[in-house]
């Protein structure tokens, strides 16, 4: 029975590590892709120059592949993750004690900010990457007019109304999940714990609130 549970500890502790670099990686995914949207601030020119580099590049399948992997694998060890502590209750009462992690908002709806945000992930891929396809010219190359897409979807105030929320799902997602990545990757000191909570609090905060002023930037632009 104790040979067991250590079995079964050992094996959902590295099930936790593999989804706390997951989890890392795709904080950094958040980051560029908002860094890169924010071209949208600057203009359909500066916007659509820098997506036509990006979709040209014939790595950007290997990047795109790389992404998707990184995706499964954190949705996929989430879920199993899941499943496995609703079945053993008991073991995870035992790790919340032996590693101090109080249950909040933000950490006991993981699951259900989680899903959330996997929706909004095939919506937004189905809107904006496989969505309707203008064209435009940039010094006298012929390229995909992405900006137009992306402002003309956000005329609609529930379109907006969706990103935002789906967005403060992200943010609540993040708050928790950026902190519990490193507390899983042995990152764990009381002298730091505080300082890396705070810090994953402000970069939920600015990921979401950077993210809700794309939708409303572009609603208020007017399909211009
Ligand atoms: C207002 C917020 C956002 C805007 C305006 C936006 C815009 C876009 C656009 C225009 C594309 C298509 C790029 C292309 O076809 O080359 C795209 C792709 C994508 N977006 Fe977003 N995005 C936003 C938020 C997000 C968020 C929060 C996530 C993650 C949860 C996300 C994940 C992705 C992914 C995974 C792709 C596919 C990337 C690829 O295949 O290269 N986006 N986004």
């Amino acid at each position: 029975m104790a040979s067991k549970l250590c079995t079964y500890l050992k094996a959902s502790v590295v099930k936790k590590q593999v989804m706390a670099v997951t989890g890392l990686l795709l904080c950094g995914f958040l980051v560029s892709h908002l860094i890169g949207n924010c071209l949208i601030y600057v203009g359909s020119d500066a916007f659509n120059t820098y997506a036509h580099a990006l979709t040209s590049n014939k790595l950007i399948y290997v990047a795109e592949a790389i992404l998707a992997a990184i995706f499964f694998t954190h949705i996929g060890l989430a879920i199993k993750l899941t499943v496995e502590n609703k079945k053993a209750r008991p073991v995870q009462y035992y790790m919340k004690q032996k590693t101090g992690r109080g249950a909040t908002f933000a950490s006991s709806t993981m699951p259900y900010t989680g899903m959330l945000i996997l929706v909004f992930l095939i919506i937004h891929l189905i809107n904006f990457k496989f969505g309707p396809v203008y064209m435009t010219q940039i010094d006298g190359i012929e390229v995909r007019d992405l900006h137009k897409t992306v402002v003309l979807y956000f005329q609609s105030p529930l379109n907006v109304l969706w990103y935002v929320i789906a967005m403060i799902a992200l943010g609540i997602h993040v708050s928790h999940g950026f902190w519990s990545a490193f507390q899983s990757l042995g990152f764990s000191h009381p002298k730091y714990n505080c300082g890396l909570k705070l810090i994953s609090k402000l970069f939920a905060v600015v990921i979401a609130l950077g993210y809700i002023a794309l939708p409303i930037y572009c609603y208020l632009l007017g399909g211009k």
